[in-house]
């Protein structure tokens, strides 16, 4: 290549990258567990990103073109500032996770997932958006079932925590259609993992997962071994925050020709059993654990593993980083940078 056509190139992509960087993407509950990963992975792609995040569960971080605005993701604050910066697209993670927690306390769930969301919704839908991320779950899906599960399955949640995203996912479905935006609701599986460099990883009280408590505990039960599964125990399906930061990063630079509304799985597409992650965690992570069977949990599904083909199909992801062998090195890292 001549040197004229060299710098032709730099400065076309000079210029590519300072339009992309002009881009202000907002992100609810960006100082949580999968929004740290998600955020760090934005600017690196050299977005400017907004968090709204009023710290209920987040843990709050500095970086260049990194705002933070510490208010109710309902605020008038933000739908103003939306509207001043002119944000066209917006990805919601904020929400209360335990669905454990949610049968206690579903007022507290229906408020925020959904009462909130609701005002969220009604403040920023005159806003010529052009396309909203919303953070749903496979809890959605209830108990599940032995076979993988598609987007088609029955949609029978077993917790508040799972009917508030089913909701939220419906109510953002028909404002999006009626406004001409484009909607993505994620069905997340177990987001697993953790990255110490940018310290995403289980540093808040949310996390009741598997991973966090063999982190936590000196004995770990495994609660039930007569399930109908190979070796007695429940199955899950375990998804890298990295590759669900990917999975949203490739869905937000998806070119909305014509504005549609999708749900898709977030999943590994694989299932690993309780007992195989409880052993695998000894031996790799932490040597003293011991492992004990305790009772079985009253509603734990057998088993909930994702079928992953449509999301797969739309934006050509492949899940690399969500096997269990690259979990437990990254919660190994974690563990022993604590
Ligand atoms: N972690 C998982 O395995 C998992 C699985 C399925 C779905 N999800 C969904 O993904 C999203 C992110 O999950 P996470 O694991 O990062 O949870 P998290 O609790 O770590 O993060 C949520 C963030 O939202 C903030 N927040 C909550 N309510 C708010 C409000 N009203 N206004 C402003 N900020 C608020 C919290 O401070 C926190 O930083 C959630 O919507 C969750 O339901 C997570």
């Amino acid at each position: 290549m001549t040197s004229k056509k060299l710098m032709e190139k730099k400065l076309k992509k000079n210029f590519i990258m300072k339009q992309h960087k002009i881009e202000t993407i907002l992100v609810t509950g960006g100082f949580g567990y999968l929004g740290t990963s998600l955020v760090n992975l934005l600017l690196k792609k050299n977005y400017k990103v907004a968090v709204v995040d009023n710290l209920c569960n987040g843990k709050k971080f500095k970086k260049k073109n990194l705002i933070h605005l510490n208010q109710n993701f309902s605020s008038k604050v933000i739908t103003n500032f939306i509207k001043k910066k002119n944000i066209k697209k917006i990805i919601h993670l904020a929400a209360y996770i335990d669905a454990e927690e949610s049968v206690n306390n579903p007022v507290k769930y229906f408020q925020n997932n959904l009462i909130e969301f609701k005002k969220f919704l009604e403040n920023i839908k005159n806003l010529n958006l052009k396309k909203i991320i919303f953070a749903s779950s496979a809890a959605v899906y209830g108990n599940g079932s032995k076979k993988k599960i598609d987007e088609r399955f029955d949609t029978k949640p077993v917790s508040p925590y799972g009917l508030s995203k089913l909701q939220g996912e419906k109510l953002l479905g028909f404002i999006a259609k009626k406004k001409s935006f484009s909607s993505y609701s994620l069905r997340f599986f177990n987001i697993a993992g953790a990255n110490v460099n940018i310290g995403c990883g289980p540093f808040n009280k949310s996390y009741k997962h598997i991973f966090n408590i063999l982190l936590k505990k000196k004995i770990f039960f495994i609660n039930g071994n007569n399930y109908d599964t190979k070796d007695g125990t429940c199955v899950r399906d375990y998804v890298n925050v990295s590759d669900v930061s990917e999975a949203i990063y490739k869905l937000l630079k998806r070119n909305e020709i014509n504005p549609n509304n999708y749900i898709l799985n977030c999943g590994s597409g694989k299932g690993i059993s309780v007992k195989l992650i409880a052993n695998e965690f000894k031996k790799k992570v932490k040597n003293d654990l011991l492992i004990k069977v305790g009772k079985k949990r009253k509603g734990d599904p057998t088993s909930i593993i994702s079928n992953n083909l449509k999301i797969k199909k739309l934006i050509s992801i492949k899940f690399k980083n969500s096997n269990l062998s690259k979990i437990l090195n990254e919660y190994d890292q974690w563990n022993k940078s604590k």
